[in-house]
């Protein structure tokens, strides 16, 4: 980014998105005094890790995306909720002693630090429970609200956008996206283990790369755009998804921690051979740089008004948290 100016102005403008969205990601959380009160720990635990904050870029790319590809109404919000569910409760199990092992999540006291492994595994189950129950809401909410006289044609292709969302979501959260790539990851830690480029990169489209494309790809599906434009979505997703995992393995040799809300030096406590580590700083910054001009060209492709998802991805490759 050539000037300081900018990033002040994708940072701001990020802000003011979040804070838009965070009414609908705050929504669906349980409150503690539902049910008999035997569950309230594990309820505490979910509204606190997601109040936790963060900077909501996988809700904010889901909107951009709805909007980008002429999206009407706010049938995105319930699923910025839900991947804001779904990435929070992988960085809790992220967190957990059985993987990463780390005390500060979102400048706070991490789940499990804070209210014990058994809980922190429960809250992120809930969760990603939780993410479902609110997508496939939806489905009952328009069927409500569909008006006798109203053109069938438009009902059932709303249904089947929402249907197709939640679909593209949860292929994408699970084994064949960021639990797949959490799996590979932790693996790779293993001794003696070849972390060759093809590894490194299977791991960061995998566990990083498949959320950004849970969320540009449901925001293009719900906005009733082309099918064949999904490709295109998930292919600038892949890349700034890389981008953004390279940049947050440079921030944990160089990023400070402060400003991270999470602990830097945590890949090299747990001996994980990142690209920056394995091929240096330098490089991984040139990558970082050569994977965000792709997501550009991908995202432009698409034929859709992009200037601010544009200018996000610079933010993002140059970002310090
Ligand atoms: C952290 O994601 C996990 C990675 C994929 C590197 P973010 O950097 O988006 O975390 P929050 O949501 O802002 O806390
Ligand atoms: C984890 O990558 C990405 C997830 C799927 C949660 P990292 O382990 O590098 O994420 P941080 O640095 O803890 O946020
Ligand atoms: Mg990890
Ligand atoms: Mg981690
Ligand atoms: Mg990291």
């Amino acid at each position: 980014m050539a000037v300081d100016l900018d990033k002040l102005y994708v940072e701001k403008m990020m802000e003011e998105k979040a804070r838009v969205l965070e009414p609908a990601i705050l929504r669906y959380l349980p409150n503690e005094i539902e049910g008999g009160g035997f569950d309230r720990k594990v309820r505490e635990a979910m509204r606190y890790s997601v109040q936790a904050g963060g900077k909501r870029l996988r809700p904010i790319l889901l909107m951009e995306c709805f909007h980008a590809f002429g999206g009407k109404g706010t049938i995105y919000e319930p699923f910025c909720a839900a991947i804001e569910y779904l990435h929070t409760y992988s960085l809790i199990h992220d967190d957990l002693p059985a993987m990463d092992d780390d005390d500060l999540r979102r400048g706070q006291p991490s789940c499990h630090a804070k209210f014990g492994e058994a809980a922190a595994i429960l809250a992120g189950d809930g969760l990603l429970n939780l993410a479902f129950e609110v997508m496939a809401g939806t489905v009952a909410n328009v069927a409500v609200a569909r008006p006798d006289t109203g053109e069938p044609g438009e009902y059932l292709k709303k249904m089947a956008c929402i249907t197709a969302a939640a679909n593209h979501m949860g292929y994408c959260s699970g084994i064949r996206g960021m639990v797949g790539g959490q799996a590979a990851d932790v693996v790779s830690e293993a001794e003696g283990t070849e972390v060759s480029k093809e590894l490194l990169e299977f791991i960061y489209i995998e566990k990083t790369a498949a959320m950004f494309s849970g969320a540009m790809g449901t925001g293009m599906i719900l906005a009733g755009a082309p099918p064949k434009l999904l490709p295109k979505v998930t292919e600038a997703a892949k890349y700034i998804g890389v981008a953004f995992q390279l940049r947050d393995d440079i921030l944990d040799i160089e990023g400070d921690e402060s400003e991270l809300g999470k602990p830097v030096h945590s890949d090299e406590k747990n001996k994980k051979r990142t690209y920056a580590a394995v091929y240096g700083v330098e490089q991984a910054v040139k990558d970082c740089r050569y994977y965000t001009g792709m997501a550009i060209a991908s995202l432009r492709s698409c034929g859709v008004p992009c200037e601010f998802l544009q200018d996000l991805f610079v933010y993002l490759a140059e970002r310090n948290r």
